[in-house]
């Protein structure tokens, strides 16, 4: 089957001139602009730091507010739901279970950062698996209340927990954000299909929110846009209301990966105003995906993410999955 999407690009140089302007953007700029714990009705996961943000933005030592973690205190306990009913995930320290096992249902699918366990005493092996029965950790401890975070934060809505043998387990907590793209309405300035013997591959823009990462394009999880055009191409995520960006992930195709290269994204406002969020610098090297961290990210909430392909003689945008990790408020 020759997938157009295999086409090797053409020799080409392409030179950019990029114009870096240093924007103050997210965490760093916030602490700048002195909005932290100054203003609860503007609630931002900034304000969940016990003291100020530090140079860098982050919170110092990460000593967050209970219920929140991470270095600008960006996570929420998402075990803290009512579906949730044992006393290890009712946000109480002093009451406690021994257990050896324990299913945390998130109440809708989230991207999951770390856990902390807290315990009087943990000396043995604890292994964490997603709804699916994938392995996504398997670790031994020897410690009171470990902090574990996932080498590669996972997008799920269960957690399966088992650990060696019973503990006495005060509180469980699991932290995380929301992809709050996953599903949400999308379109792109074309779209390529491809007739396959018992009819037509659509790859549609939404193959980028279906929750597969999923790079080979092979698999039918990818965007593209149509072939031959001569306009840029580009890509809309509406997200249905405006989210403080936290970060954003762009899963890139196996093949082909300097497609993606000199990419730019943008995020609209709910007045309307559509900001440069990012403009690739126009790497030399492949990347599987881009991840655009808090640094990057826009100080005001963003309802619309808009990703430019680069301006180069394809004129082809092709994404496998555009994770939008957006700030959720306390659920409990
Ligand atoms: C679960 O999530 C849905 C959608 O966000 C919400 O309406 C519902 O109240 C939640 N259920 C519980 C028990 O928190
Ligand atoms: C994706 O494609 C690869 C290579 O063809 C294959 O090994 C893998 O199982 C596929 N994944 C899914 C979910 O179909
Ligand atoms: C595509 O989506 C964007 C964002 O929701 C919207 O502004 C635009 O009108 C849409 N374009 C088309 C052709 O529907
Ligand atoms: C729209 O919102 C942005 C960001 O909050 C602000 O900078 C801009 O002045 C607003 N524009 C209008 C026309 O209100
Ligand atoms: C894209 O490149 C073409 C030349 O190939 C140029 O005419 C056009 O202005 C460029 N568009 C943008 C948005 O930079």
């Amino acid at each position: 089957m020759a997938w157009v999407g295999s086409i090797q690009l053409k020799t080409t140089t392409l030179i950019f001139l990029l114009i870096h302007i240093h924007h103050c953007y997210g965490e760093y700029c916030s602490y700048l602009n002195g909005r932290t714990s100054v203003n609860k009705g503007d609630c931002t996961e900034l304000e969940h730091c016990v003291s100020n943000f530090d140079q860098t933005g982050q919170c110092p030592g990460n000593q967050c507010e209970p219920g929140w973690m991470g270095p600008g205190c960006q996570y929420v306990n998402l075990a803290l739901n009512p579906l949730n009913k044992d006393n290890v995930f009712d946000g109480d320290m002093t009451t406690h279970r021994s257990i050896n096992a324990a299913t945390v249902n998130l109440n809708g699918t989230f991207i999951v950062n770390a856990f902390i366990i807290h315990t009087r005493w943990f000396s043995g092996s604890l292994t964490v698996r997603d709804g699916h029965q994938n392995v996504l950790l398997q670790k031994s401890f020897q410690l009171v209340s470990p902090t574990i975070v996932l080498p590669r934060p996972v997008l799920t809505d269960i957690l399966n927990m088992q650990f060696s043998y019973s503990i006495y387990i005060k509180e469980i907590e699991v932290f995380g954000g929301r992809d709050v793209a996953l599903w949400k309405p999308t379109n792109q300035s074309s779209t390529y299909s491809e007739a396959i013997p018992n009819g037509m591959i659509k790859f549609s823009s939404d193959k980028a929110v279906d929750g597969s990462g999923d790079g080979n394009f092979g698999n039918l999880s990818c965007t593209h846009t149509a072939t031959g055009h001569s306009k840029n191409p580009s890509w809309n995520v509406n997200l249905g209301k405006a989210y403080s960006i936290i970060a954003i992930k762009i899963s890139n195709r196996n093949d082909n990966q300097k497609r993606i290269n000199g990419f730019k994204l943008f995020g609209t406002t709910e007045n309307g105003t559509k900001l440069p969020v990012y403009s690739d610098p126009l790497p030399y090297h492949n990347r599987n995906e881009i991840v655009l961290d808090s640094t990057h990210m826009p100080d005001v909430p963003v309802s619309v993410i808009t990703i430019e392909g680069p301006n180069d003689t394809e004129k082809i945008l092709t994404l496998c999955e555009v994770f939008v990790y957006g700030k959720i408020h306390k659920l409990s």
